[in-house]
């Protein structure tokens, strides 16, 4: 399955832009399904943090997901693409009272707390509304993911989640308390893992910690183990759709599940990531001493993966038929020199107009950008309204 670029409607619109390949989104959401329906406990929630474009959330909910938000405004957003609020579970170490107040109005599913000073002010908040919020603890399982540092978030010094240490004694106050119910625990160790051995690592640590709540007699109905799948961002055509098989074969194997339990994930990059690209169009070639530059109307403030994790997104040229390739460092207009979309990248020969296509950036793409050099936020087209 390779997305075609409809370059004609592309050649009509202001860039740079991002555009979704509702196939590949629909295909992936249709794979997802299929692989979670082996297992009657599973249940997915897509990471909204990943790309809230209303019409990519729209065809996510569509697909029956529930959401995992981390902000109030992310509740809003998924609210309004229409997930039940009973499918909705609210992470973040630092929620808001406003935030709080929020998904306690809705009566969202669960918060996944990271705390005992915001647990206690859920019970409050919660007291204050006359109601009882259901709460998970997320726990930081001392796991090293093999990933970007940037973006691993289960070593034991973070500034996510519970040490595992604590955990009895945040379970001891939860049980104490009137106005929340404890009922889960969530875990994360990070993004863009594409080593099985990382997610059996974390099934090994859910395993201990759950022998543990046995003995002192608790059991939890619910277990989160966040997200983290990765994507191939070499290769987006020949593998657009990640191994989810392997990946929910991977966690029923390894992870001792309670009858009665249920299994929950987050995932972002692996349900997004491919069904993006960002258009954008070559405004000048420069030559350099020793090199030459395609310097493009896209910069850091559309994409900033690659100038925040020295993330590589694969690059083509739309325009161009030139069976000359050429070896360019492609760049953005924006005044930082970190402003570098790639080094010493061969394309078909780039001129002056050609639209160049950033792969893989349906994930962490659109929903991170900014308005530095006071520049407009890039527009985001689905592929179902191009045709
Ligand atoms: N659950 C929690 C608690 C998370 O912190 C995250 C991502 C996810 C789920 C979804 O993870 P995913 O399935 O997308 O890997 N901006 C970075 C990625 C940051 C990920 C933050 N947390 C990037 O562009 O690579």
């Amino acid at each position: 399955m390779k997305t075609v670029f409809p370059i004609h409607k592309f050649r009509e619109l202001p860039t740079p832009f991002y555009y979704y390949d509702t196939k590949v989104l629909r295909d992936t959401l249709a794979c997802v399904n299929r692989e979670v329906a082996r297992y009657d406990n599973f249940s997915v929630h897509y990471a909204v943090k990943a790309n809230a474009n209303p019409k990519v959330l729209t065809i996510i909910r569509e697909s029956g997901l529930g959401a995992d938000c981390v902000s109030g405004g992310e509740i809003r957003a998924a609210i309004k693409a229409g997930f039940p609020a009973g499918k909705i579970v609210f992470a973040g170490v630092g929620k808001a009272d406003w935030e709080i107040d929020l998904g306690l109005d809705y009566d969202i599913f669960c918060f996944n707390v990271e705390s005992v000073p915001e647990l206690e002010v859920i019970n409050e908040l919660a007291a204050a509304k006359g109601k009882v919020a259901n709460v998970a603890f997320r726990i930081n399982p001392n796991v090293g993911a093999h990933t970007h540092a940037n973006i691993t978030t289960g070593l034991a010094e973070n500034k996510f989640g519970i040490s595992m240490h604590d955990m009895d004694k945040v379970i001891d106050v939860a049980l104490e308390l009137k106005h929340v119910k404890f009922i889960g625990l969530h875990f994360h160790i990070g993004s863009q893992i594409l080593d099985m051995g990382d997610f059996i690592a974390l099934c090994n640590r859910v395993n201990e910690l759950q022998d543990k709540l046995e003995a002192r007699h608790i059991l939890v109905e619910h277990i989160n183990v966040g997200g983290g799948l990765g994507i191939d961002y070499d290769h987006p055509n020949r593998q657009p759709i990640p191994d989810f098989a392997d990946y929910f074969r991977t966690y029923d194997e390894h992870l001792k599940l309670r009858p009665h339990q249920t299994l929950h994930f987050e995932l972002g990059r692996a349900i997004t990531g491919q069904c993006g690209s960002l258009i954008s169009k070559v405004l000048y070639v420069k030559q350099g001493t020793n090199k030459q530059f395609a310097i493009l109307d896209a910069g850091m403030t559309d994409l900033i993966r690659p100038a925040l994790y020295q993330a590589h997104h694969k690059m083509e040229n739309l325009t161009s038929q030139d069976p000359v390739v050429e070896t360019y460092d492609v760049v953005g207009p924006i005044c930082e020199s970190s402003d570098v979309f790639g080094k010493a990248v061969d394309l078909n020969k780039v001129k002056r107009g050609d639209l160049i296509a950033l792969r893989s950036a349906g994930a962490y793409g659109e929903i991170m950008a900014s308005g530095y050099n006071c520049r407009e936020l890039p527009k985001g087209y689905i592929s179902e309204e191009l045709v």
